[in-house]
């Protein structure tokens, strides 16, 4: 991002965990870019680059059409380091070589450490013919011959060359995934590589993020005004507050009330807002959203209609301030990953409405000042920036909101039936210390009805299902194994309290193959 942050350029072959690498660098303190690997050159022509690390992949080396890089790769004066795959394409290139092995490694080894000078420093009390850790390995390719002049570093079991370094002591290849949990000493291991090896500075700190964001904010806006979709979620709060510090009352964030939005939503932000000092654009349109879905029941019929009527109300709104030549919004550093990944887009499996469609219609310039961050990152600048923990720390929730929740036709009955029963979700995962400990909490309206008993009465009436995840990106999720107490409490009080609903049910199925929202 600014001119003069160290970056590690993280080169991309496909692995699954070269997001984690990036985000282990960084937790180190220097800032990484990831880059496919067809562009590392491109990737590499700008200032500031302390060091390369090419990440794993799923091809071996010696098949045809192996993603390779050029040799002149070898030409840049910063250290590199291969992992995995990126050791096959680092070995291949400075003449080693790479066979199948006679068996494949997969999961935890011990790597007998042989050299504890620069990569492996302090990894292990002393180094000497024992001095072993354990590692994560994935392979079914080793090292067989080691380019000229290069020295072992470590080996294991089925890798007698697990890790070298070469004669320059700047190029250094490994087996094993050093970024991964499973490898306990793996942050020491990239600590070393960055600040022994590479000698970055540990520089990149949210402090430092904010102050570079909010000059380079300034530079690019100048006088113009910016206006932007404010949904609540971390994110978009978040781009709220970093240009609210950076050109004040110039960004107009306008939160569009849909009608399909949790109890108080639209108070709650306002005053949040209010609160580090930014006032908001409220527009009420829950009936246009509504009359829009009006005996409407297919999933994907709900979410276009929603993401249509959004796109043309904040039209209207955006109409309201003819100065504003930006439109900000809160993309993150994996959706931009994910558009350039060698592994190519994701398939679409629900059509996800966001504000994407909205610059070329609206020739506005797009503003994205969180695009180089993870969430993690994203929740630490919201912190610094001032805003609460309920805000920084909260469950998402998606743009159609409720009406993706309950199964079938969206009327005003069933949406407060449905808003009542999530409020008490809410506030007993809060009461127990468990909301911060789920991924996602809520309930979902079932569009069947079933008989029980009230006092001497029949019921025929809804069903409740509670969806609880865990995980950690969404992308994955398993049920939360909530206690059976707070799950009691919960169905005991959305049945004595929300009027229409009868029974409630626990929805005990893990993402793939369900997904995490019902519709
Ligand atoms: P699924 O249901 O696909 O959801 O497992 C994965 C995550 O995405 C959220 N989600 C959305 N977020 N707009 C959003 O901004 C949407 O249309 C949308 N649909 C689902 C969902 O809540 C979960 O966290």
């Amino acid at each position: 991002m600014s001119r003069t942050q160290p970056v590690i350029v993280i080169v991309d072959f496909g692995s699954q965990y070269t997001q984690l690498i990036a985000r282990r660098v960084r937790e180190c303190g220097v800032y990484s870019e990831i880059h496919p690997y067809g562009e590392w050159r491109s990737a590499l022509d700008r200032p500031g680059v302390a060091g390369v690390i090419l990440s794993g992949g799923p091809a071996s080396i010696y098949e045809p059409d192996a993603p390779r890089v050029e040799r002149d790769l070898l030409d840049i004066d910063v250290p590199i380091l291969g992992i995995c795959y990126g050791l096959q394409v680092l070995t291949s290139l400075m003449g080693g070589r790479i066979d199948p092995a006679p068996r494949r490694e997969f999961g935890r080894a011990a790597l007998e450490i042989r050299d504890a000078a620069d990569l492996f420093y302090g990894l292990v009390p002393e180094s000497g013919s024992n001095a072993s850790i354990d590692v994560w390995m994935s392979h079914g390719d080793r090292v067989t011959a080691l380019p000229e002049g290069a020295s072992v570093l470590a080996c294991s079991a089925n890798a007698p060359i697990a890790a070298w370094r070469d004669r320059s002591g700047r190029r250094f290849g490994i087996q094993f995934h050093p970024e991964v949990a499973h490898t306990p000493r793996g942050r020491a291991l990239i600590e070393n590589f960055l600040f022994r090896i590479c000698r970055a500075s540990a520089s990149w700190t949210m402090q430092a993020f904010i102050e570079d964001k909010v000059r380079e904010i300034r530079e690019v806006v100048g006088d113009d005004e910016v206006i932007m979709a404010l949904s609540g979620g971390v994110d978009s709060s978040v781009v709220a507050a970093l240009l609210s510090r950076a050109i004040g009352p110039r960004v107009h964030p306008i939160f569009v009330d849909n009608g399909l939005l949790r109890r108080n939503e639209a108070a709650t932000v306002r005053r949040m807002m209010h609160d580090i000092g930014l006032e908001i654009d409220v527009v009420d349109a829950a009936p246009r959203f509504l009359e829009a879905l009006r005996g409407v029941e297919d999933p994907e019929t709900k979410r276009k209609i929603i993401g249509h009527a959004f796109i043309a109300v904040f039209e209207e709104e955006a109409a309201r301030h003819p100065r504003a030549s930006f439109l900000a919004q809160g993309t993150l550093y994996p959706d931009v990953i994910e558009s350039v990944s060698v592994r190519g887009p994701s398939a679409t499996i629900k059509s996800h409405h966001n504000v994407g469609g909205l610059p070329s219609s609206m020739r506005l310039r797009l503003l994205e000042p969180l695009r180089e961050l993870f969430k993690d990152e994203v929740r630490r600048v919201g912190l610094e920036l001032g805003l609460p923990r309920t805000v920084v720390f909260r469950h998402p929730f998606p743009g159609p909101g409720l009406a993706v929740r309950m199964s079938g036709a969206v009327t005003p009955e069933r949406i407060e039936i449905l808003r009542s029963a999530d409020e008490i979700v809410i506030e007993e995962l809060d009461k127990s210390g468990h909301y911060d400990r789920v991924w996602q909490a809520f309930a979902v309206l079932l569009p069947v009805r079933s008989v029980g008993v009230m006092g001497d009465l029949r019921t025929f009436e809804y069903a409740i299902a509670l969806r609880a995840v865990t995980g950690v990106d969404g992308m994955t999720a398993d049920w939360a194994r909530l206690p059976y107490t707070l799950l009691d409490r919960i169905s005991r009080r959305i049945i004595n309290e929300v009027t229409g609903v009868n029974r409630v049910v626990y929805d005990i199925s893990s993402k793939p193959p369900s997904t995490i929202e019902w519709e």
